[in-house]
């Protein structure tokens, strides 16, 4: 990675520079968008990442602050690092990186940041109150929030393909296999229909949906359940591609829901997402019970949303029985629960 840094001069503005990016939830296709089939993923503002970029004092170089990660040795007041001394898969130094090549002035130098005669004096402070290892997108929020407060600590609008494009590279950090959608429908901010190569075709919502997000309060990691798939589907392809193709025809035929304004067919259709997510075991005891909880409780459809193996689950209800909905939840287990509006 390489960083064109060594012209770069803080702008004359020193007043902290701030950007934000949302969450996201997938409503239909995950895993199977792995392997190119159709997925639909929203954004969900309810949760936020942030960065805030303040120019340091001469010499000092890049400084990190990752505010809700604990020190090494535990303290609280956040993790604090320089870039040089991060290792190179440091997802917050990678974007960085990234983000000071494409954004700072001059032109890339061919050299890393540690490698620079004049690294730019900065420093990057992190937070969020997006759960980590959840499904709801932090680490594409994170370094979305970041890029754009480098851009803008520059003097730069880039647009959202340009800032996605750089996410999608960290998101290879976080797993090897990424399929896209996570960096697409947070740098975009809108609801999207997904299928890999292809960029992003933004879904229009025929009428809002309204959504209870609960969390298992179970860390899984994306690049264990992706991985554990793909061994699966590698000594079983036939049966595999058959389910992931039941996957993409029911993200399409909730494309069309969704278009059409038809919340209860929406729901239905979850439902039968879900039954396909067990069926290639990436689901796990916690979610199916929450799944069934909302069902219960009233909800129109219910799955997990995401990797699996813990993280959150979602729940589409009438907006007026979404408190009923989130307490039965939380009464089953839920570790907290979001209500997100989807127009
Ligand atoms: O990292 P998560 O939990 O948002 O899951 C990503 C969605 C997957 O389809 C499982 C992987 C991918 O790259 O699309």
């Amino acid at each position: 990675m390489n960083v064109r840094a060594n012209q770069s001069q803080p702008p004359s503005e020193t007043r902290p520079t701030v950007a934000t990016a949302p969450g996201k939830a997938i409503l239909f296709g995950e895993h199977a968008v792995v392997y190119g089939r159709p997925a639909i993923a929203v954004p969900v503002t309810d949760v936020q990442a942030r960065a805030t970029i303040t120019t340091g004092e001469r010499g000092t170089g890049v400084r990190l602050v990752a505010a809700d990660l604990p020190a090494p040795d535990g303290r609280p007041g956040g993790r604090r690092y320089r870039l040089r001394d991060a290792p190179a898969d440091d997802p917050l130094r990678a974007i960085v990186e990234l983000a000071l090549a494409a954004f700072a002035p001059g032109g890339p130098t061919g050299a890393g940041v540690g490698g620079l005669d004049s690294e730019p004096d900065l420093q990057v402070t992190v937070t969020s109150t997006i759960p980590i290892a959840r499904g709801l997108g932090s680490g594409a929020a994170v370094a979305t929030a970041v890029a754009r407060a480098i851009a803008r600590y520059f003097g730069q609008l880039p647009r959202s393909d340009e800032i996605s494009r750089l996410v999608y590279e960290v998101e290879k950090l976080h797993h090897g296999t990424p399929s896209g959608i996570d960096n697409t429908v947070i740098a975009y901010e809108q609801p999207v229909y997904f299928v890999r190569g292809e960029g992003m075709k933004r879904l229009s919502v025929g009428a809002p949906l309204s959504l209870v997000i609960a969390d298992t309060g179970v860390v899984s990691s994306t690049r264990e359940v992706v991985g554990d798939l793909r061994h699966r589907w590698q000594a079983q392809p036939e049966r595999y591609e058959g389910l992931f193709d039941e996957i993409g025809a029911i993200a399409r035929l909730a494309r069309s829901a969704i278009e059409r304004g038809d919340p209860r067919a929406v729901g239905r259709l979850m439902d039968e997402n879900h039954e396909l997510l067990m069926t290639i075991g990436v689901s796990s005891p916690e979610l199916d019970r929450l799944v069934k909880v909302a069902r219960a409780g009233g909800a129109l459809g219910a799955k997990m949303s995401g990797a699996g193996w813990g993280g959150n689950m979602l729940a589409l209800v009438e907006s007026h029985r979404a408190q009923i909905v989130a307490d039965a939840l939380c009464q089953a287990g839920a570790a907290s629960t979001i209500f997100s509006q989807i127009s």
